[in-house]
């Protein structure tokens, strides 16, 4: 899970591709790098370097690249194959030096290829899988003398995924290829873009079209379009860029995990003034088109799986459907007949999804914010979140909008298929309507809540995190949030289970985040066993019930206490921010997990 940028331009290709990177770095931050040329130029300049991208940055205003040199690809690594180190990041060049390749994805048979590309006297560089494609290239080009042509013959050597650019010192062109690996491309009169992600083209292109598999597309003065065979194809459907260059900027906040816990209420509501037409009629979901089915399982990981068990609730409450939650990775296909899978994926790239879904037969509707990526290519179905940019690496605003979509997914299935009242349907969108003032309010008296404990709580080796029913998927995503960006042990326990074993981890101080919800006096009688044993409760309930949060509504929807969400992620961040841990970009995580 890399980023890949490409262009060619008649301005310093730099002056894109440097911006384009930093908006990929969610995808990876271990190491970056960039190989320019121009027309009539015989060599390529290319710069590599270990760390953040602003230590590439820093060595381009070093080097100072010469501005005629127009054409360039680059790329920022997360590391998979071969250490974070120099040798090890992209780009990738063949033995002369004249051919660089930006590489996203994993190629299985690299090991093979090597071997067989060093035994004909190739010399390789770096440990890592992507350079056999810069030989690969390399060798076609010999014969062909066509890097267009190079690039096909290369790929059709290829097992694994891919999402390619290559450039050349001799061809004055960019040649693109992908397959199972996401990639766009955009123009601008005589200008091209490409990238991994829309958001790399922002403030440059109006559109951009989406690479299908086996698409090989090279920018030269024109763009031209052709599939594994060579035959031209016709350029895919334009997609609209509808993301400003402000949604990519950090703005006036600390960080961009801030910008986007700030940012739940406005994108929900734009979500539900989307959804809500079409929940209480059915037309949410018959608009939709699914087979009949007589379950549900949904398909997720990591914060994408705790959105879906809050609307997997929603199925079974209101709908009166069998639904349940699988951990992707965990996935085996064991049952067959009428069940319907909803995958969840915020990136829509999640390598563990796409595996498990190649088991799956039945239909497949997917919740995602990339209504343009390999998931959403093989579904059935798409709801597109439309939450814009997250550019945090921790799952905030798009894990609210999964809830709600699924939420309202729910709502109008149980309209659809007549399994609820229309009276109760009309009640529940009304509360759904209502979440958006409710995340709102829940910010702002969350910020300087959390802001406050922090200190406190940065001392603290490990938290739990303690609900019931409804409440779970939320302490799950509170557990999750806090561990991931400030490294600090977090675990998730139904309140009747801790007697069963964890409350022996109870010690003076350690903190206990209390979740209202299901039944009070079971979560309270836990919450005071606790408390007895030295814990430090930070309740999560009502206004004027007393708790440290007091945001949640008085009574909850089926789909539970989002609201508190905003406390939980508050809390989390601001507990990152006092150990000086750098919330957007956690240590080993990358936003995009393509690897299995
Ligand atoms: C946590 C987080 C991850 C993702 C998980 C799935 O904050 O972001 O746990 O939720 O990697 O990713 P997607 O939703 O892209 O499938």
């Amino acid at each position: 899970m890399c980023g890949i940028v490409a262009c060619r331009t008649s301005a310093p290709a730099v002056e894109f591709l440097l911006p384009a990177l930093s908006r990929l770095e969610y995808r990876g931050y271990d190491s970056a790098g960039v190989a320019l040329t121009a027309r009539g130029r015989d060599a390529l300049h290319t710069m590599r370097a270990v760390g953040r991208l602003a230590v590439l940055e820093d060595m381009v205003a070093m080097e100072s690249p010469s501005p005629d040199l127009g054409i360039g690809i680059g790329h920022t690594r997360w590391a998979t194959h071969g250490a974070v180190s120099e040798p090890n990041a992209h780009p990738h060049r063949d033995c002369g030096g004249a051919i660089a390749v930006v590489h996203n994805g994993i190629i299985d048979n690299a090991d093979e290829l090597r071997a067989r590309l060093q035994s004909g006297g190739h010399r390789f560089s770096s440990e890592v899988d992507s350079e056999v494609i810069a030989h690969l290239v390399e060798e076609a080009y010999a014969s062909c003398g066509s890097l267009v042509e190079a690039v096909r013959r290369a790929v059709h050597q290829l097992r694994g995924t891919w999402a390619l650019a290559v450039t050349s010192a001799n061809s004055a062109e960019v040649v693109l290829a992908c397959y199972r690996s996401p990639l766009v491309v955009g123009s601008s009169e005589t200008e091209h873009f490409a990238g991994s992600d829309m958001i790399a083209m922002i403030g440059r292109v109006a559109h951009v079209h989406v690479l299908q598999d086996g698409d090989i597309v090279e920018l030269a003065d024109h763009v031209s379009w052709t599939d594994m065979k060579g035959n031209q194809l016709t350029p895919r459907s334009p997609v609209t860029v509808d993301w400003d260059a402000e949604d990519a900027e950090i703005g006036v906040y600390e960080d961009f995990m801030e910008k986007e816990i700030s940012e739940q209420p406005a994108v929900s509501a734009r979500l539900l003034d989307r959804l809500l037409p079409g929940v209480a009629n059915g037309l949410l979901w018959k608009n939709l088109a699914l087979p009949s089915f007589r379950s549900i399982r949904f398909l997720a990981c990591g914060s994408s799986l705790n959105a879906a068990a809050a609307a997997a609730r929603v199925f079974r409450d209101v709908a009166d459907i069998p639904a349940r939650t699988i951990i992707a990775s965990e996935f085996e296909e064991k049952v067959g007949g009428e069940v319907l899978t909803i995958a969840v994926s915020q990136s829509g790239e999640t390598a563990d999804i796409v595996s498990a879904l190649r088991q799956v037969h039945g239909p497949v509707l997917l919740i995602t914010n990339a209504p343009y990526s390999t998931l959403a290519r093989g579904a059935d179905a798409v709801i597109d979140c439309g939450s814009g940019p997250e550019i945090g690496v921790a799952a905030t605003k798009t894990f609210t909008t999964q809830v709600i979509a699924g939420a309202a997914l729910g709502l109008s299935a149980a309209a659809a298929l007549g399994r609820s009242s229309g009276s109760e349907i009309s009640q529940q969108a009304l509360a759904l309507a209502k979440v958006p003032d409710r995340l709102e309010a829940a910010h702002l008296t969350s910020f300087p809540v959390a802001h406050a404990l922090a200190g406190e709580l940065a001392q603290a080796p490990g938290f739990f995190f303690v609900s019931r029913g409804a409440g779970m998927p939320y302490a799950t995503e509170g557990a999750l949030k806090l561990k991931e960006i400030t490294y600090r042990w977090c675990d998730a326990i139904p309140a009747g289970e801790l007697k069963h074993g964890s409350i022996s981890l109870i010690e003076d101080g350690t903190p206990v985040v209390v979740i209202d919800s299901g039944s009070p006096v079971r979560l309270h009688g836990a919450a005071s066993e606790m408390a007895t044993r030295g814990a430090r409760i930070i309740r999560i309930g009502p206004e004027g019930s007393g708790a440290a949060f007091p945001v949640l509504a008085d009574v909850e929807g089926p789909w539970g206490p989002l609201e508190g969400v905003l406390a939980l992620q508050h809390l989390a961040r601001s507990v990152a921010v006092a150990l000086g841990r750098d919330c957007d970009k956690p240590r080993n995580l990358a936003k995009s997990v393509t690897v299995l």
